[in-house]
């Protein structure tokens, strides 16, 4: 059983990964736009991912006997000034779910629900993951540049993080698609 304010705190993080999901459409849907075909592929499976970080949430309170609230979407942005610019936001973001994430399991600890902190544990190492990769990312932007021919090879480094994620995908199930 949920308590009151981890139900709330619960269908709060509900909305964020929600929002983080659209974004990362709208992300995508502009890099297509832009001709940025890896990033436009490494958003549109991100937000896949992040409407399956939301899932799991509802599929978890409603296991607990709790409801998950589905909220109304919000208008992502749909314009951006540069690629750099689309890293950096991305990785606000992200440090705002750990942040939140780990409200909610101080929130779990306080009430001594062991159910939940165990929950969170997989949210725990999916965001230090997350976290990790934008700022490889945002590295790789400093190292590479904005001169010439810059968008190619930042382009480039993303399709190569793409076949990463599905090599991994791979060896953790045969059955996922390969690059
Ligand atoms: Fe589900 Fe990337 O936060």
């Amino acid at each position: 059983m949920l308590n009151e304010k981890i139900t709330a705190a619960l269908n709060d993080q509900i909305e964020l990964e929600a929002n983080s999901s659209a974004t990362y459409l709208a992300m995508a849907s502009w890099c297509d736009k832009e001709g940025l075909g890896g990033c436009a592929q490494f958003f549109y499976a991100q937000s896949d991912e992040e409407r399956e970080h939301m899932l799991k949430i509802v599929h978890y309170m409603n296991e607990m006997d709790g409801h998950a609230i589905i909220p109304a979407q919000k208008l992502p942005q749909s314009e951006y000034d540069s690629i750099q610019e689309v890293f950096k936001m991305v990785y606000a973001q992200e440090r705002h779910v750990t942040q939140s994430i780990h409200s909610l399991l101080n929130l779990s600890q306080e009430a001594n629900d062991h159910a939940t902190i165990l929950f969170l544990q997989w949210y725990v190492a999916e965001q230090r993951e997350e976290e990790a990769l934008m700022r490889e990312i945002l590295d790789k932007m400093k190292l590479i540049g904005t001169g010439g021919q810059s968008l190619y090879y930042i382009d480039k480094e993303l399709d190569k993080i793409n076949k990463n994620r599905l090599a991994a995908e791979a060896a953790a199930d045969p059955s996922a698609p390969v690059a």
